[in-house]
């Protein structure tokens, strides 16, 4: 018995040195100390003994199985150790200067903030912000404008037209004077910001998706002087320039009569520079008072009252306040133009 109960532990030793994984060690612990493992066979063989050697080896069981749990203790513990260090190492290996943000802080467009600006100013100016649908009619957008059918001006704007028939992606803000004037009565106070589209070849000036503001006011005996006043004042305060000057130049635009071109001197500079291509001046505003037809068609008699209106590229001013040279940047989600703003 004496030296079976060392076999057994010299097997048990044997064993224990091979082992390499906590799972291999919990089964050793089941083949020696387990219900039915070898410690507990050797026990019950011992129960056939007599009493004297019962005595003698009883002891030398115990002291077995006390030894091999201790090892099996001490094992286990060292598995863990090696873990732990292994996961220090990993720790240990992490390369902290390597840390980079990967958290960008975001900002507003830059036409969203030319945006906001104008709207805040027309608001100051006592004028209803309102917003119209990019995808319109073409009453709204041509008829109601008095640009009928087969009209050439229509090919002033080249149109995305839908495959639905007599629907087209707006070619310009003034849709939304016709809307205005049919939910409100005079006086009429409007500005309208929002995108427009264009069936054009895109280049540094030129986009087919762009931005422009309309600015609509109605009411009885209203001048070219009350819209001068208007633009001119609007511009001075977009420039942030008390004495901004403007000029009038003759333009066309079926929906207003007279139609003018309202040009801005160059808010940078007194000479000439590339902005104001070495002219002193910027064209800014198409405009005029509100054609007759156009009133009528809004519901409002043109004997009783009349309006002005001008329109302008939202991005075009927001090319010339933050000296941006292609307007394709807007649409171009580069961080690196957008971060700026
Ligand atoms: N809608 C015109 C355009 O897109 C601008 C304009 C608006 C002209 C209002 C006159 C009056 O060119």
């Amino acid at each position: 018995m004496k030296s079976t109960i060392q076999k057994a532990h010299e097997s048990f030793t044997a064993k224990l040195n091979r082992i390499t994984s906590i799972e291999d060690l919990e089964a050793l612990r089941i083949e020696f100390t387990g219900r039915s493992g070898i410690i507990t066979q050797l026990m019950r063989q011992l129960g056939s003994f007599s009493l004297e050697e019962k005595r003698m080896y009883g002891p030398l069981l115990n002291d077995l199985k006390t030894t091999i749990g201790r090892q099996l203790l001490d094992k286990e513990v060292a598995f863990k150790t090696i873990d732990e260090q292994q996961r220090y190492k990993e720790l240990r290996s992490f390369d902290v200067t390597l840390y980079r943000t990967t958290h960008f802080k975001g900002s507003l467009h830059p036409l969203t903030h030319v945006t906001t600006e104008l709207e805040d100013i027309f608001i100051t100016m006592g004028y209803t912000i309102m917003d119209g649908s990019e995808v319109e009619t073409d009453f709204y957008n041509f008829e109601a404008l008095n640009i009928p059918k087969n009209h050439p001006a229509r090919d002033m704007q080249d149109t995305f037209w839908l495959n639905v028939p007599g629907l087209l992606l707006r070619t310009q803000t003034s849709n939304v004077q016709i809307h205005a004037m049919e939910q409100q009565k005079p006086p009429l106070a409007i500005f309208a910001p929002g995108r427009v589209f264009r069936n054009e070849a895109t280049d540094a000036t030129h986009e087919c998706m762009f931005m422009q503001g309309e600015c609509l006011f109605v009411d009885k005996e209203v001048s070219v002087g009350n819209l001068l006043a208007t633009a001119q004042h609007f511009l001075q305060a977009f420039f942030n320039k008390d004495d901004l000057k403007i000029r009038v130049r003759p333009g066309y635009f079926p929906f207003v009569e007279p139609g003018l071109e309202i040009d801005a001197a160059c808010p940078f500079c007194i000479k000439g520079c590339s902005i104001c291509k070495y002219t002193g001046w910027i064209e800014l505003l198409g405009a005029g008072l509100v054609h007759p037809h156009v009133l009528k068609a809004g519901g409002i008699d043109p004997a009783i009252y009349s309006g002005f209106a001008f329109g302008f590229g939202i991005d075009r001013l927001a090319m010339i306040k933050y000296s941006i040279n292609d307007n394709r940047l807007f649409r171009s989600t580069r961080p690196a133009f957008l971060d700026q703003f």
